[in-house]
């Protein structure tokens, strides 16, 4: 059998104000006509049924997934008390996903990438199922890289590598979660490396070994949690273990430190839509470079994305700016500073 997970705890922070603490990103509608899980899920659709598709997520989300994926059985939605990053929540899907599928390979994925070529992706995933069979692999998806983004995992790859399905299949020989620039830009100037797509193949066994191995202390917890599952109610055992956790994600917690790792460098137009200044990769942009949405007059305005939520928003003789417009907020952001929306956040909740 195989099982996908989706992971979809994040807050979504560097799309603020249009994604907000009570209605994060994923469950935004950023591109196309559904919200961003929505899509996520109907891409798995055409490999795997959705009773084989898990959903990690927070408390707060749980009864909007419902709302926006009716049909997805409600044991399916995986709840998290607190959020400790990814480690955890591959944990957690790993053992309740044994319950009912004792032999699964599991594919680990997060909610809210675009993924532009549909049927290039699920015949890519097909491919890492394969090659997760042998032996105790790890796959990833890899991304060729087009500049030294820091905030991303790179994949060197080695000079192993081998024709599976008309895809590359490359053994990798390390595995670096978010370098400096400097390393970073080194890396590009190697060639030899991919950004980490955060999507991943393995077998469930094989992952809980290497959990074992590399995180004996949430191992034992997630031991605990197996055990107590037998007489008490699942998300009372959730609540009251879960908290324990350490906050770790998977990419530093296994993937740094494993040696099995194989990358399918992947060509299905790939964007993890991380800030604002996505919109401008994924939307046609006017004569003068801006992206826009919804009521806008702009003159004399260059290279800005703008989003109106009804008001008109009417701009004279500006450049580089973002400029969103929410029922409660209005952001006006330079475009380099698009990374660090976040910290307004900060300032905000130190102010309250
Ligand atoms: N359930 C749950 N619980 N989901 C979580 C949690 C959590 O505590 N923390 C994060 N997630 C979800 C996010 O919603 C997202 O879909 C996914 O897990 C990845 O988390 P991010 O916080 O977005 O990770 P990142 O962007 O810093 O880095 C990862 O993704 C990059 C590509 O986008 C890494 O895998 C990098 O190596 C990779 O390059
Ligand atoms: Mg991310």
């Amino acid at each position: 059998t195989v099982t996908a997970v989706i992971m979809a705890g994040g807050k979504g922070e560097r799309f603020w104000p249009k994604s907000r603490t009570n209605l994060p990103k994923q469950f935004l509608n950023i591109s196309g006509s559904k919200s961003m899980i929505q899509h996520t899920i109907d891409r798995l659709r055409k490999l795997i049924d959705i009773s084989q598709i898990f959903i990690v997520t927070n408390e707060l989300y749980a009864e909007l997934i419902h709302i926006q994926v009716p049909d997805l059985p409600l044991d399916n939605i995986i709840i998290e008390p607190i959020g400790r990053n990814t480690a955890p929540c591959v944990g957690l899907a790993s053992i309740i996903i044994e319950q009912k599928f004792p032999e699964s390979t599991m594919i680990v994925l997060p909610s809210d990438h675009i993924i532009e070529n549909e049927d290039g992706f699920v015949h890519i995933l097909k491919t890492a199922i394969e090659v997760s069979s042998e032996d105790n692999n790890l796959v990833t998806l890899g991304i060729e890289p087009s500049y030294p983004e820091t905030g991303y995992g790179y994949i060197e790859s080695t000079k192993e590598i081998r024709e599976l399905n008309s895809l590359e299949v490359h053994k990798v020989s390390k595995f670096v979660e978010k370098p400096n620039i400097g390393t970073a830009q080194s890396y590009i100037e190697q060639g030899n490396y991919f950004w980490n797509s955060g999507i991943f193949v393995w077998r469930n066994k094989v992952i809980q070994t290497y959990i074992k191995k590399l995180m004996p202390e949430m191992h034992q917890i997630l031991e605990d949690m197996k055990l107590s599952f037998l007489t008490e109610n699942r998300n009372e055992t959730i609540k009251k273990l879960f908290p324990l956790m350490p906050d770790q994600s998977i990419d530093y917690g296994i993937m740094e430190k494993v040696d099995n790792i194989y990358v399918i460098p992947c060509i299905f137009g790939w964007d993890d839509v991380g800030s604002w200044t996505a919109l401008e990769r994924i939307n046609s942009k006017d004569d003068n470079g801006n992206v826009i949405k919804g009521n806008i007059l702009n003159l004399d305005t260059k290279d800005c994305i703008i989003e109106s939520n009804g008001k008109l928003i009417a701009t004279l003789g500006v450049q580089d700016l973002i400029i969103v417009d929410t029922e409660d907020v209005i952001l006006i952001c330079s475009k380099d500073k698009a990374q660090e929306v976040k910290t307004l956040l900060k300032e905000l909740r130190t102010q309250k």
